[in-house]
């Protein structure tokens, strides 16, 4: 059920309404879609991108595109001693801007250079996680607000590389503590599932925070469980679309000595979740 592959779109050219309503709903059915074979320049990206919606530039601004802001450089590739890019990103179970008042709705990456093992992005279904939970748990959890930081709260030590991707001072005070519910609406599909049970989330209003954590702790192991993750090999020029309501993902931790260069642009909802 996880992912769809759509072949021979062609991402160059403006998509008519036909053509991205199925992107949009295999994406809404599936999670995530990968749209292989593309070639793309930084509009041609953007252009995409906006079909979803509003591109949001991360708030870590040092590896934005020249050419666009809206899309952040991932890349293990150092020019003259430099790095091009954010070498990781987000190795940890999270969801995207989950730190942000109005969080994501997709993240579009587009593959540009992958060593030969393709390591990629691993899902977890947290429509499913959510569907499978003992109706005593739901009531439990449905209407519980949690408090999010920019940060993995299971790994804060900044010199490790599972930590979130490392802040400056001037980028830290860009970030503040947000609300959302523990259990979302998807936006387009009114489907329940878990949000960001993993990665942001601190604490629970209501409850004191060991409590709200061993909470959220217990959710995690439930919804990371291998049945409800799938780890999607990439291959050079793909574009691939997912789904931050209905997912939690992990990025790899690649070989330094293998270059891997992608694109990445994240495109927000409408408005906040609460
Ligand atoms: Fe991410």
């Amino acid at each position: 059920m996880l992912g769809a592959r759509i072949d021979d779109v062609d991402l160059s050219q403006p998509l008519d309404d036909v053509a991205f309503d199925a992107v949009e709903q295999a994406l809404h059915d599936h999670c995530f879609v990968v749209l292989p074979g593309q070639t793309l320049s930084a509009a041609q990206f953007v252009a995409f991108a906006k079909r979803w919606g509003r591109p949001e530039p991360h708030v870590i601004d040092r590896f934005h595109h020249p050419e666009d802001p809206n899309i952040l450089i991932l890349s293990n590739v150092h020019r003259d001693g430099q790095p091009i890019g954010l070498v990781d990103a987000g190795t940890y179970f999270h969801t995207d801007y989950s730190y942000l008042d109005i969080p994501a709705r997709c993240t579009i990456l587009y593959t540009i250079q992958m060593p030969p093992s393709g390591a990629g992005t691993t899902f977890a279904n947290q429509r499913q996680a959510y569907a499978d939970l003992p109706a005593a748990t739901k009531k439990r959890i449905d209407g519980l607000v949690v408090r999010h930081h920019y940060g993995n709260r299971d790994d804060l030590d900044e010199s490790s590389r599972t930590v979130a991707s490392v802040l400056t001072d001037s980028e830290k005070q860009k970030v503040d503590w947000v609300r959302h519910p523990l259990v979302r609406r998807h936006p387009h599909t009114g489907v329940p599932c878990l949000y960001a049970v993993s990665g942001s989330s601190f604490e629970i209003e209501g409850m004191d925070v060991a409590s709200g954590r061993a909470l959220l702790d217990e959710l995690k192991s439930h919804a990371t469980q291998p049945r409800y993750c799938h780890t999607n090999p990439y291959g050079i020029a793909d574009v691939i679309v997912w789904d931050n309501v209905q997912l939690l993902h992990a990025a790899p931790l690649t070989d330094l000595s293998q270059a891997r260069t992608m694109w990445r642009i994240t495109v927000t909802e409408a408005a906040a979740t609460l």
